[in-house]
């Protein structure tokens, strides 16, 4: 146990995060830097970037709400001293996407109204499956559902989003870093703390197991949704960026994720990508909990 309780002190995390990544920047990225004006332009760039940073700030609201939710329900102090850490984490997530979505032109008094407008329903669906175990003080099943499955989603979509925006919007990707390296120590947490709770309350494994499932039936049906509603917008989006990058005379390089190169796939691949990332990745997951991935139906 010492070990976690170093690794997940605040002491740590104050070492580790706002002394470290954070520091000099505002908003998760350097001082100054801006959206390209690519980005605020162009109508069509820009309405597929707030789309976008809406399914962030609604992802980012629902980790907010289980990781605070979780405090009470935890077993011990170090896990609650941890999961402190994430609320806040997760509040500045919101913070730094909300402002995103201010810097594309969203007014303060439109931005409910904005998010309710691009909301993927189904995203929202995964969230409150969710926060019914969280509301219940279930804590083995909010800590899966909140630090393995959604957090573990969360990591492979800003993963996807941090390579296909590092040459093309350097102020979004840095952003998009801290709060990968933030996610990766809530995923560790997650894989940490439960695996031996799992062993112990073997009787909770098929009512976690089911909520993984209907959490990844809404999850891949999300990206499903997106890549067919704005695989349009978003090949539009990249080849502007693309032809205003050749015409400043720089050299086009392709970004290869996960063996697909993201400057090229069309968004049939970019979908197929992610989501095949995203399984492989909670099928490791859960196994190192103990628990095996269950197959959701197609979506
Ligand atoms: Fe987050
Ligand atoms: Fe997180």
């Amino acid at each position: 146990m010492s070990n976690f309780l170093d690794a997940y002190s605040i002491q740590n995390w104050l070492e580790s995060c706002p002394q470290s990544y954070l520091m000099d920047t505002e908003y998760g990225h350097q001082l100054g830097a801006k959206e390209p004006s690519l980005i605020l332009e162009n109508p069509i760039v820009r309405e597929e970037a707030i789309g976008t940073t809406v399914q962030l700030v609604v992802g980012e609201r629902a980790a907010l709400a289980a990781s605070s939710g979780l405090i009470n329900a935890a077993p011990d102090h170090a896990s609650k001293r941890f999961l402190a850490t994430q609320t806040l984490d997760e509040a500045r997530h919101v913070e730094v996407f909300t402002q995103r979505l201010y810097d594309l032109g969203v007014k303060k008094n439109e931005l409910e109204d904005t998010i309710a407008q691009h909301a993927n329903p189904h995203l929202g669906q995964s969230a409150e499956i969710l926060l019914e175990k969280v509301d219940k003080g279930d804590f083995v099943a909010g800590v899966v559902g909140q630090n393995i499955v959604l957090e573990g989603l969360a990591f492979s979509v800003f993963e996807m989003m941090q390579a296909s925006n590092v040459e093309a919007n350097p102020k979004f990707a840095q952003a998009l870093a801290g709060t990968i390296a933030d996610e990766r120590r809530h995923v560790g947490f997650g894989e940490n703390r439960i695996g031996s709770l799992i062993r112990e309350h073997p009787e909770k494994r098929p009512e976690i197991e089911q909520m993984q499932k209907d959490m990844a039936y809404h999850m891949l049906a999300s990206f499903a949704d997106r890549f067919r509603e704005q695989g349009g917008a978003m090949q539009e989006a990249r080849r502007m960026s693309q032809d205003a990058a050749a015409e400043s005379g720089a050299v086009p390089k392709s970004q290869v994720w996960h063996g697909t190169d993201l400057a090229s796939a069309d968004p049939a691949e970019m979908g197929a990508v992610l989501s095949n990332t995203v399984l492989k990745e909670f099928k490791t997951r859960l196994a190192r909990i103990g628990l095996e991935y269950q197959t959701p139906d197609r979506p």
